[in-house]
């Protein structure tokens, strides 16, 4: 099982205050830095652009995972690259509008980790396809597009079969899971087999970042 890491979503930290906000996530323990791009068409919410990836990285050594909830990712990647992205992620979805595999190949052209995430309501049938391609698999646990949904345990079904592909194929492939992680859906999916978990809310709405990371990776997984 590879090392549990945390990526605090940006997504839920005070904008006003983002170099301290950062400064006080990686302080806490956080292994990597979530991006959340919402364009308003792949979803519905306007979230933040290459700029806002690109001031991160003035703040940050930690790898920023960049998760594109976007329509064409393919023609938008080469400015999340120079903003200083370290792994890209896109949807399957045929509303993000791209050629999958195309993309999946221009990121890895690009020096980046390559990602691939299906919504909820997406078959897992649908990323078996690129699971060779892949860095990292996102498993959405919320539909996405807002912070601070509800989680929905019915997708552990898709992180044990994406665990069993990895334990039998490529032991280095990360499975993330994005939405609603809290202590108490943290140690599930860990337990189905995810080795990354996203979290904003239960992060930057938490009294103590440290406490919060530390709950996450929690139940003695430390
Ligand atoms: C939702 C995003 C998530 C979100 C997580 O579309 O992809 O990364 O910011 O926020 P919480 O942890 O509050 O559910
Ligand atoms: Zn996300």
């Amino acid at each position: 099982m590879p090392p549990v890491l945390i990526a605090p979503s940006i997504l839920a930290a005070d904008f006003s205050h983002l170099q301290a906000e950062i400064e006080k996530v990686e302080a806490a323990g956080a292994d990597w830095l979530h991006l959340d791009i919402m364009d308003g068409h792949f979803v519905d919410n306007i979230s933040f652009g290459p700029a806002m990836v690109a001031a991160v990285r003035k703040h940050s050594e930690l790898p920023l995972d960049v998760h594109l909830m976007i329509q064409h990712p393919d023609h938008y990647l080469p400015s999340f690259v120079e903003a200083g992205a370290n792994s890209i992620t896109v949807h399957v979805e045929p509303e993000a509008e791209h050629d999958v595999a195309k993309t999946l190949d221009a990121i890895r052209a690009a020096g980046c980790g390559v990602g691939l995430t299906l919504n909820p309501a997406t078959p897992f049938e649908a990323i078996e396809p690129f699971l060779s391609a892949l860095d990292l698999l996102l498993i959405m646990t919320v539909h996405p597009g807002f912070g601070g949904q509800a989680f929905r345990p019915e997708m552990m079904e898709k992180v044990r079969r994406a665990k069993q592909w990895r334990d039998a194929n490529n032991p280095k492939l990360h499975l993330e899971v994005d939405g609603g992680i809290k202590p108490d859906t943290a140690k599930p999916s860990i337990e189905n087999g995810a080795n990354v978990l996203v979290a904003g809310t239960s992060i930057f709405r938490a009294p103590d970042y440290a406490e919060a990371v530390r709950a996450l990776r929690g139940g003695g997984l430390e």
